[in-house]
């Protein structure tokens, strides 16, 4: 059977009661949050001490949600924007979704306040969090990273970011435009663009970067997505991250296939010139030593009855003679030491003329077909010359079609270039005579037509070739101005394509 409790255990009760409400009290004041506690109407039942403290408000100030609204979201967008977010949780129980919003301060400060929210049947419990600093930093970081990545975005050269593992982590747009890969397409992957024959050196530079900590520079080639070889400037360095440990490498690739480009150029055309002087003064002292060959050997021809057998041997003499004669007037011409005037003159009926006088010493397997427009307008020139080129190309032509014969096709027509067709930026915007000659024969590769056009180049048996040909119809169209262009494969035959300018009078 229960007794009724003494007074006095009722008053140790009420007193231990007293003890833990206020204990309680005490926990809820002193924690870093601001607590709120709301009827289901929106009236606030308590707050706690640093409920006032975070936000200046006190009950009195804020005695509904409808007047914390107004105090706190002074803007009238946001708290209708505010108020929808909060609606959605209105027939919730339990944990409500984490919010944030920006508040104004009794004392007109704005703080960032994170909202945690639990709801039960009668009341509502919030719990209000500053993360103003939070935000602050991460806005700060954020806003490092954002100027970083303009920076490294701006950067004119390809720039590429790799991880320890070697795949890339960031590439700028330069790079995107240069080599035309995105990060996505290679996350997790080596880029594909380093040629064989460049892989050696890139493996040792790496090396050395790691091994000594330096930065290295270096000249190499790269690939592109579309397979093109350009030529590039590299420099890398290590990344350290904050405790210096190796974190990756930074790569620049300067495109240089420019500054490349032109260097090559330079450099031909300053060995053209050497030859040229070389050959050229050569060529003279020949000359000298041919005349009294030839004049003499003609003489004791024409005193030689034909059915002595020293009749024979001299022709043979007079022949060679000749022949040396034709090489050191082609050194001549092209070491453009023979000057010649340039005269207006219409190239149909040189070019026709040499055709024909080559059909004679083609053989049988090789046919020339003509397309020559007679409208074409007159060019600068000089008809030796033309011959000289015509010469050259049909022979050419014919060699490279020994073994199986075929169709050599001559061509002159008119073509006009615009500023933005040119072929080469020697040249200006007009009309230009094209005289084309084609050939179905053993076509050339890449490297080989690198070399074709250099003095003394040739791929063809001693005695058949001097390699003059090219130089000479090169070294003849460069000074008038015109321009070479040779487009051809292996086994698929050659096309040489010459450009004179129109003649302006
Ligand atoms: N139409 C062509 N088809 C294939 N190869 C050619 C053609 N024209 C020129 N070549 C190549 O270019 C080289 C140089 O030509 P060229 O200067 O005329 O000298 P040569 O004919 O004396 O060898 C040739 O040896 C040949 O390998
Ligand atoms: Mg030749």
């Amino acid at each position: 059977m229960h007794r009724k409790p003494s007074y006095e255990e009722l008053e140790r009760g009420a007193e231990k009661l007293k003890k833990e409400r206020d204990a309680l009290s005490q926990i809820i004041d002193n924690t870093p949050h601001g607590i709120a506690t709301l009827d289901k109407k929106g009236n606030y039942l308590r707050i706690n001490s640093h409920f006032t403290k975070l936000t200046g408000y006190t009950l009195d100030d804020i005695p509904n949600k409808k007047k914390w609204f107004e105090k706190v979201y002074p803007d009238e967008d946001y708290r209708k924007q505010i108020n929808q977010a909060w609606n959605k949780d209105s027939d919730k129980i339990g944990v409500g979704e984490i919010r944030e919003f920006k508040i104004r301060c009794k004392n007109g400060e704005s703080k960032q306040i994170e909202f945690r929210s639990t709801f039960s049947k009668d009341q509502t419990i919030s719990v209000l969090t500053d993360i103003t600093q939070r935000r602050k930093a991460e806005d700060a970081l954020r806003e490092s990273e954002e100027r970083l990545k303009a920076i490294f975005g701006a950067n004119p050269d390809p720039v590429a970011v790799y991880n320890a593992d070697g795949h890339p982590l960031y590439l700028n747009t330069a790079f995107i435009d240069v080599f035309g890969w995105t990060i996505e397409e290679l996350q997790g992957k080596h880029i594909p663009f380093v040629p064989k024959d460049q892989e050696k050196l890139a493996r040792t530079k790496i090396e050395e970067i790691y091994r000594t900590g330096d930065s290295v520079r270096f000249e190499t080639k790269r690939f592109t997505k579309q397979g093109r070889i350009i030529d590039i400037f590299l420099s890398a360095a290590i990344i350290k991250d904050y405790k210096g440990m190796h974190n990756g490498l930074v790569v620049n690739l300067k495109d240089i296939s420019n500054r490349k480009m032109l260097e090559n150029q330079l450099q031909h055309a300053q060995k053209m010139e050497a030859i040229g002087t070389l050959a050229g003064g050569i060529a003279h002292d020949f000359n000298n030593i041919l005349f009294p060959i030839l004049g003499h050997t003609e003489i004791l021809l024409m005193e030689t009855p034909e059915d002595n057998p020293t009749h024979n041997r001299l022709q043979k003499i007079y022949k060679g003679a000749q022949r040396a004669k034709d090489l050191v007037r082609q050194i001549l011409t092209f070491s453009r030491h023979g000057s010649v005037e340039l005269k207006t003159m219409k190239l149909q009926p040189i070019v026709k003329e040499t055709i024909s006088f080559v059909k004679a010493a083609m053989p049988d397997t090789v046919a020339i077909e003509e397309h020559i427009d007679d409208n074409c307008k007159a060019v600068k020139a000089d008809s030796t010359q033309i011959h000289q080129i015509v010469m050259n190309l049909a022979t050419n032509a014919s060699h490279a079609m020994e073994e199986n014969g075929g169709i050599i096709k001559v061509s002159l027509k008119e073509i006009k270039f615009g500023e933005n067709d040119l072929i080469s930026p020697d040249m200006k915007p007009g009309t230009y005579i094209c005289l084309s000659i084609a050939d179905g024969g053993k076509g050339m590769d890449e490297e080989l037509i690198k070399q074709i056009f250099d003095p003394f180049f040739t791929t063809k048996e001693k005695g058949r070739g001097t390699g003059m040909g090219l130089a000479t119809v090169h070294g003849i169209v460069k000074k008038m101005n015109g321009e070479i262009r040779v487009l051809s494969e292996p086994g698929k035959g050659a096309i040489f394509n010459i450009y004179f300018p129109e003649a302006k009078s």
